[in-house]
């Protein structure tokens, strides 16, 4: 099929070269020229594992370029995804008015009968919008082809997008047509026949709702589990031996259990607050949602807590944030805990001092007042006291031995639970974790 994807984020960039490994010819438009020219020179512009093998491997086969002319990417579009930003407004919501002009420019410029796809996250009742803006749209220019909205929502994960792309738990489209539908079942078939991965037809706010309720689940599931560690410092258990045991259960499983800083990225808070600002418009209070976001938060403060009971104020404390990514595998620093962190340290009058593997270049655009170390040894140089925020390898890797020598003070604070607490507290650390053992 002729696919058109606008947005070349990173779930449009990523959807773009899947389509284009599945055998369709696709186009990447972004309104950002640098971004599009960056991608038009073979990188992307973002680093994500696998993705610049799997780019190179399609735009050599022609199967995908990038444009940032509109009407050059839409004029032969059978399909166009919408991966534009959703990002959050002051009250809650997602701001919508991208999502909107694509549904515009496609009206616009569309020369057949096509199907738009709503690939960005947004709440229920946005397909709905979206018919009554082309419904608008197709009778003022007065257009004869009709124009078939479908939401078909992306679940892959920053740090693994190619292969959960590639190989994904499910597909899940909603459409209201037979058009959209069978031009849905088109572009997954060659996926669907390799992989044999289960396919959700339904109806489009359905697909919509999936998105936010999955999203909403899983950041409940840590935060539960953060509340539960919480419990586990008080009563002197294991929040990971506890997670363990609960996770046998094949009802409740292992995954997303970890206890630690929290959730960060720029999709659980976004969508968080998304499904709840969604449930309040419609009439239902969803307190279950404000309790997981105040609980996401509270992690930061039980840092907080560790360190003051450490070094008493923070005040002229120099602390030490190994991580600053918002998990490990990426750069994104959308919502990252380590830079909540940072905040909420120099509120209180510390100096931070930031390390992270991959993620620096972007601290130094996007937080260029937040000092940088570029080793873990730079980091840890005098610093009063080390906190983990993002469990990267390297970081993983550290030896007592290390901190011990590093540090002004033997103070370590695993934000992350990625150290075996017998060896650091035998070594001599105070060492202090989320949820398990801790030095008293
Ligand atoms: C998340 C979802 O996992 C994807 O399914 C979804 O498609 C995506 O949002 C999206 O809506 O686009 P992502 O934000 O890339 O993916 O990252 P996750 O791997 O889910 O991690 C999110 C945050 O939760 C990270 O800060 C991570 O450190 C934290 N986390 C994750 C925990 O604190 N504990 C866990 O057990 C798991």
């Amino acid at each position: 099929m002729n696919i058109t994807v606008v947005g070349v984020g990173h779930v449009g960039l990523v959807s773009a070269a899947a389509f284009a490994r599945w055998g369709h010819d696709v186009v990447g438009y972004d309104d950002d020229a640098a971004k599009v020219a960056t991608m038009q020179g073979g990188a992307p512009w973002f680093y994500e594992p696998g993705l610049q093998e799997l780019l190179s491997e399609v735009t050599e086969a022609g199967r995908l370029r990038f444009t940032s002319d509109s009407d050059d990417a839409l004029r032969d579009a059978e399909i166009v995804f919408v991966c534009v930003g959703t990002p959050p407004l002051p009250g809650g919501g997602p701001n919508l008015s991208y999502v909107e002009a694509v549904g515009r420019t496609v009206v616009a410029q569309a020369s057949r009968e096509l199907v738009l796809v709503e690939k960005s996250t947004v709440p229920a009742n946005t397909g709905r919008r979206l018919e009554q803006v082309i419904a608008r749209e197709t009778e003022r220019l007065g257009l004869e082809h009709a124009i078939h909205v479908a939401s078909n929502p992306e679940f892959l994960k920053e740090g693994a997008a190619v292969e959960d792309t590639l190989h994904p738990d499910r597909v899940v489209y909603g459409t209201s047509s037979d058009f959209a539908r069978d031009a849905l079942r088109a572009v997954y078939a060659p996926l669907v026949e390799q992989d044999g991965c289960p396919v959700v037809e339904t109806d489009v706010a359905s697909a919509e709702l999936i998105k936010h309720a999955s999203n909403a689940f899983l950041a409940t599931r840590i935060s539960f589990i953060n509340a539960v560690a919480q419990i586990c410092d008080r009563v002197g258990a294991d929040v990971q031996t506890v997670a363990e045991g609960m996770g046998h259960d094949v009802r409740i499983g292992h995954r997303f259990l970890q206890a630690g800083l929290g959730y960060g990225g720029s999709c659980f808070p976004k969508d968080v607050d998304a499904f709840a600002h969604l449930a309040s418009q419609v009439g239902y209070e969803f307190g279950l949602l404000d309790e997981v976001r105040d609980i996401n938060a509270g992690q930061r403060a039980a840092v907080i807590r560790k360190l003051e009971h450490e070094l008493w104020h923070l005040n002229g404390k120099t602390i030490a944030l190994l991580g600053a990514a918002f998990k490990p595998g990426t750069d994104d620093l959308r919502e990252s805990p380590a830079l909540h962190l940072a905040d909420d340290l120099i509120a209180l009058g510390a100096e931070v001092r930031i390390y992270d593997p991959v993620a620096l270049p972007n601290v130094e655009v996007q937080r260029p007042d937040l000092p940088r170390a570029e080793t873990i040894d730079a980091a840890l140089a005098g610093a009063h006291a080390a906190v983990v925020c993002t469990d990267w390898d390297d970081i993983k890797k550290i030896e007592p031995q290390r901190f011990l020598e590093g540090l002004a003070y033997p103070i370590v604070i695993d934000g992350r639970n990625v150290y075996d607490p017998e060896a650091f507290i035998g070594a001599g650390l105070r060492y202090h974790s989320m949820g398990r053992t801790s030095v008293a």
